[in-house]
């Protein structure tokens, strides 16, 4: 009872109000005067040097009037705040200053950085990415799957040990659980929200940008366990140059021999594991805030994400084309970064010097002392013993 009078009296006096106010004469504020700079000062502006006055001189002749300032603020001057740099280093500056980012027009930094990002990274990234799967969709659709041209000998040859699988997985999986999610956040509005919605897109891409903030340094750790795991095998040999001038082989249809890992995934390993790999994963942290001691401004996050776009959109490009060849590209490929082990007739056909050195003894074809056995159903044995 008591609540409804107070509310029917709170109406009242607010209608009341609402009258009253409707009702006076315009005089009857009397004392509030406007505050229009033209009828304060109207000849102001024509002081030749109006343009160039300064804040506190334009509020000398019109009072009120913060131009000056607000053209600074626009232009990104920083201004003075009582703030710790360290701390808040961009405290007094509201809006950034002009910058010209690569592919942007002069402007302030928010909106060359959107320029970039809107008008190259997502577009040309997107296209990069359907041009190299359509490419992959060809290739597989006139050449079919490698297929090996001898018979298995079910001798095997020890191809990766179990440290090198899981270092190869663990970064795998954290690869694709980053190439997924930011692909999702990057172009999923223009596949996947006019399909879902906004609401369920908006909580699918904050579910996705967790994940890839915490698959990213997983993928920075194993990055560089792969990295220190297969950087010997990958270093340049003077074979690699034939086998890059005959192109592998792709079109003679006769593959070029090769070490352990042919010339291109050598170019697979230097461009797109070790350059393009820690490119991401540094710009990664920097977005991330991971990187002790560095001050994080707008224009760090802003270089970092551009830096961060580019390098993920050509990695991604490069992995596409290894993720096609270690599953359906190539019979045997994933087998053996499954189980470790490759029968003899795929390591000669595909890594032909790299089978001599195991059939001359250079290399032993075990290198794990107690493998399990790796294909159970067949009378495989370990080519150490076999063959060697
Ligand atoms: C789903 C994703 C992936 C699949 C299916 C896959 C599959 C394979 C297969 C089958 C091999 C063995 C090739 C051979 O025997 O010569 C291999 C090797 C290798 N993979 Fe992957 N991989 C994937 C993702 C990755 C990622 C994300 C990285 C690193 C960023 C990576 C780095 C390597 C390296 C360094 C090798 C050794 C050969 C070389 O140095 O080029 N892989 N992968």
């Amino acid at each position: 009872m008591m609540r409804r009078l107070i509310f029917t009296l709170a109406w009242g006096w607010m209608a009341l109000g609402a009258v009253a106010q409707t009702a006076l004469p315009a005089d009857a504020v009397a004392g509030v005067k406007s505050a229009n700079i033209f009828q304060v000062a109207p000849g102001a502006d024509t002081d030749p040097k109006y343009k160039d006055q300064t804040n506190a001189e334009r509020g000398q002749v019109q009072p009120g009037n913060n131009a000056p300032m607000w053209r600074q603020v626009g232009q990104g001057v920083t201004g003075y705040s009582s703030l710790p740099l360290s701390q808040a280093p961009e405290a007094g500056n509201l809006i950034q200053k002009f910058v010209q980012y690569p592919g942007s027009r002069l402007t302030n930094a928010g909106e060359a950085w959107r320029q970039v990002r809107n008008q190259w990274i997502i577009p040309y990234g997107g296209s990069l990415l359907l041009i190299v799967l359509g490419a992959v969709a060809l290739f597989y659709w006139r050449k079919g799957t490698m297929e090996l041209h001898g018979q298995e000998t079910g001798r095997k040859i020890e191809r990766f040990t179990p440290f090198e699988r899981s270092a190869h997985w663990a970064n795998a999986i954290a690869f694709v659980a980053l190439a997924v999610s930011g692909i999702v956040m990057a172009f999923g509005k223009f596949f996947i929200q006019p399909i879902i919605g906004n609401a369920l897109f908006g909580w699918l891409s904050y579910a996705l940008k967790n994940i890839h903030n915490f698959a990213g340094p997983l993928f920075a750790v194993s990055l560089v366990i792969v990295i220190v795991t297969f950087v010997r095998d990958n270093l340049p040999r003077k074979e690699d140059i034939t086998w890059l001038l005959k192109g592998g082989g792709m079109i003679s249809g006769t593959e070029v021999p090769s070490h352990r890992f042919n010339a291109g995934e050598k170019l697979l390993f230097w461009g797109g594991v070790f350059f393009l790999g820690l490119v991401v994963v540094a710009s990664g942290l920097v977005l991330d805030k991971l990187v002790p001691g560095l001050i994080y401004e707008r224009s760090t996050m802003q270089i970092a994400n551009m830096v961060h776009g580019v390098a993920t959109c050509l990695m991604m490009a490069m992995f596409i084309g290894h993720i096609y060849m270690g599953t359906i590209g190539m019979r045997g490929a994933y087998s053996a970064m499954r189980d470790g082990y490759v029968d003899e007739t795929w390591a000669k056909e595909h890594h032909e010097l790299w089978y001599d050195d195991i059939k001359s003894g250079k290399i032993p074809a075990q290198r794990t002392v107690t493998a399990p056995s790796p294909t159970p159903a067949t009378t495989s044995t370990p080519a150490s013993s076999a063959s060697v």
